[in-house]
């Protein structure tokens, strides 16, 4: 009675389930979330970063003990009992989809004969809860209003496939990564102020740096800077003797009237190394000497200067959060630190910066993982905003130039990431990932230092990149010394692996036993595609053979993967002989946008065929059965 009383609940739980004969039912696999899967954004707000309320594999069903019995005792009143007696069309008279008076009756409906839920009946239809199906068939569905009126939606897959924009080109957009904000999940500690790329909590609370993590934020610079509109940019400081009109020293002197002696200097020099003019500045150490420049009230997200200081700056900015309630500051020192937080002042270190170099900021992105910290893998999740900068502060002594304000600085953070691949690469030509990563029991951990070929190849999409857009050598040869690893065997140190002695496979993780994870292998694949289109033909040779080999290895075993409805992440149930690991709707989706890319480069009908069939499970249509 209680329960048929009330609308709301009826609305909100309530569904036909008769179109669900052709459904499969998987289970959450309990890997963790890694960078190749970095989930597409959800159609609501922040939950694609912070993907770490999902629900745990314990509470769904089949994969633990069926729930306890746990129907109450309905009773329908005797109007609606009358009704349903009387038999007949479910959809005549008082429809309850038309809001009218209900027919339907409470129901026991006994669930694989292990356990019952509360359903309802109409006449010959059964009716249950959503909130169960969801959980069974792992789908998801909510209710949308537009057009004047309420209605149920329905989606198979709850992750999204993207249309690509185009044909795949080394120069373009990499695959929909301008829709990924790498920075902002909650398993990125920070962004280093000393290199400016994000530092991982992936796979364990020591925060280290992840290259397939770092390539990712690099691409996703450089795909948003494709598609965004124009940042607006306001430059407060160009280093070209303006200086006294705008930066003041409060309390002290007037702009302009600064004077040799006193404890806060400031003047333009012209700076030998860049040749060009800069703003020299010296203030004391105490607290009322410093100098500051107020910005305006627009939403900055990305704030740069260049500097070379070689002494001690620390540069912060202060700024209002939502509400303009509260203030933070952000403290940029020339420190080592990462980040850490005291109050309402966050921390980070630039590190010395003796030579020129730009310094660029994402300032919301700043305040949220202060305001965040935590000892934990995560980042405490926060919707906090900036809704003003209300200055930035100078103390300490040093050189600086080019101050600005953006919404947004993509290009500078894209080679902040390419410039990393640069300077980390080892002498094997190798990006190694310093944490231990243990993939599956039965296989061997992975010590520290091991190679991905995954992290190799978005390391060459990266560099492709960034040589394209400069022509600098630095960015190609790093790039074409990352294939070396491509030849050497996992066991030796490298990511090769055969299966059955036949088909060469890059191993994302060079575990042994193999472990042959798909996603990997074709972010591998696209990497040495990126290197061999702009390569000159000679230099890019190897990158070529290697492609070539591994689209060969990928044809011949794509079958392997393919569950008839959906796919699987590796062959670990073929190499350990244990149960599949399915692939999780974001993981599938992630195979349908890579084979996306490949039928986008490669005409062959059979990676069409599969293409259109695992776009096809995403809207439950499987496999014929016999
Ligand atoms: C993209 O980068 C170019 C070159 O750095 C810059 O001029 C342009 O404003 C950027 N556009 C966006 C949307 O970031
Ligand atoms: C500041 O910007 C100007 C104009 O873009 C440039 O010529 C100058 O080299 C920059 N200063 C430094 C120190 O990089």
């Amino acid at each position: 009675m209680r329960l048929i009383s009330s609308r709301t609940n009826f609305k909100a739980l309530w569904l036909v389930t008769f179109i669900f004969c052709g459904l499969s039912v998987t289970f959450w696999s309990r890997q963790c979330p890694e960078e190749s899967q970095a989930r597409a954004p959800l159609a609501r707000g922040d939950r694609d970063y912070y993907d770490n309320d999902r629900p745990a594999a314990e509470e769904l069903p089949g994969a633990v003990k069926a729930p306890p019995h746990h129907l109450s005792i309905l009773t329908a009143d005797s109007g609606q009992l009358a009704g349903n007696l009387a038999g007949g069309n479910a959809l005549a008279g008082g429809n309850a989809l038309a809001g009218g008076r209900h027919k339907y009756q409470p129901m026991e409906c006994l669930i694989n004969e292990e356990y019952s839920i509360e359903c309802r009946r109409e006449n010959d239809e059964v009716y249950l809860p959503f909130s169960f199906l969801e959980k069974y068939f792992e789908v998801s569905g909510h209710i949308a209003e537009y057009d004047g009126y309420d209605r149920f939606e329905w989606q198979h897959s709850y992750s999204r496939i993207y249309q690509p924009r185009g044909p795949y080109t080394p120069a373009g957009i990499f695959m929909s990564f301008e829709n990924y904000n790498v920075e902002i999940r909650d398993r990125v500690k920070a962004i280093s102020g000393v290199e400016g790329v994000p530092v991982s909590t992936q796979w364990g609370p020591d925060p280290y740096f992840y290259p397939i993590q770092i390539a990712q934020f690099g691409l996703s610079h450089y795909s948003k800077n494709l598609t965004e509109k124009e940042p607006r940019v306001t430059v407060y400081e160009r280093g070209d003797g303006r200086v006294g009109t705008r930066w003041e020293v409060p309390g002290k002197l007037s702009p302009g009237k600064l004077s040799p002696g006193k404890p806060v200097q400031l003047e333009s020099v012209t700076d030998k190394d860049c040749g060009c003019r800069v703003l020299q500045f010296s203030t004391g150490e105490t607290l009322d000497s410093y100098l500051q420049v107020f910005s305006t009230g627009e939403t900055v997200h990305s704030y740069s200067q260049v500097c070379n200081t070689g002494e001690t700056v620390h540069s912060y900015i202060q700024v209002f959060s939502t509400g303009e309630t509260k203030q933070y500051i952000l403290h940029y020192t020339s420190g080592q630190q990462l980040i850490s937080a005291r109050g309402t002042s966050i921390y980070y270190g630039l590190g010395p910066r003796t030579d020129w170099s730009l310094v660029t900021r994402d300032l919301l992105c700043d305040l949220r993982k202060g305001v965040g910290l935590s000892n934990s893998k995560s980042v405490k999740k926060t919707k906090i905003t900036i809704k003003r900068v209300s200055k930035v502060v100078l103390q300490g002594k040093g050189r600086i130039s080019n101050i600005t304000m953006a919404t947004s600085s993509h290009i500078p953070q894209f080679f902040d990431a390419a410039d990393w691949f640069v300077r980390n690469q080892d002498d094997r030509g190798g990006w190694p990932i310093n944490v231990i990563r243990k993939l599956v029991d039965g296989m061997q951990e992975l010590p520290p230092g091991w190679y991905s070929a995954m992290a190799q190849g978005q390391a060459m999409s990266t560099l492709t990149r960034a040589f394209l857009r400069t022509r600098d050598r630095r960015y190609l040869d790093a790039a074409l010394r990352g294939t070396k690893p491509f030849r050497v065997p996992s066991e030796s140190g490298g990511v090769l692996a055969v299966f059955m002695n036949k088909h060469r496979w890059y191993e994302e993780y060079p575990t042994t036993p193999s472990s042959f994870v798909l996603n990997g292998f074709i972010y591998s694949l696209i990497g040495l595609y990126d290197l061999k289109e702009t390569a000159p033909a000679q230099e890019g040779r190897e990158a070529a053979e290697l492609f070539e080999e591994g689209m060969r290895s990928l044809k011949a075993m794509m079958p392997l993967y393919d569950t008839g409805a959906g796919t699987v992440y590796d062959l670990r149930h073929f190499m350990l002989g244990i149960a599949p690991n399915i692939a999780r709707w974001d993981y599938h989706t992630t195979h349908v946008n890579l084979l996306q890319l490949l039928v986008s480069i490669d005409p062959d009908p059979a990676l069409a065929a599969t293409l259109r069939r695992w776009v096809g499970y995403t809207k439950g249509r499987r496999a014929k059965h016999n």
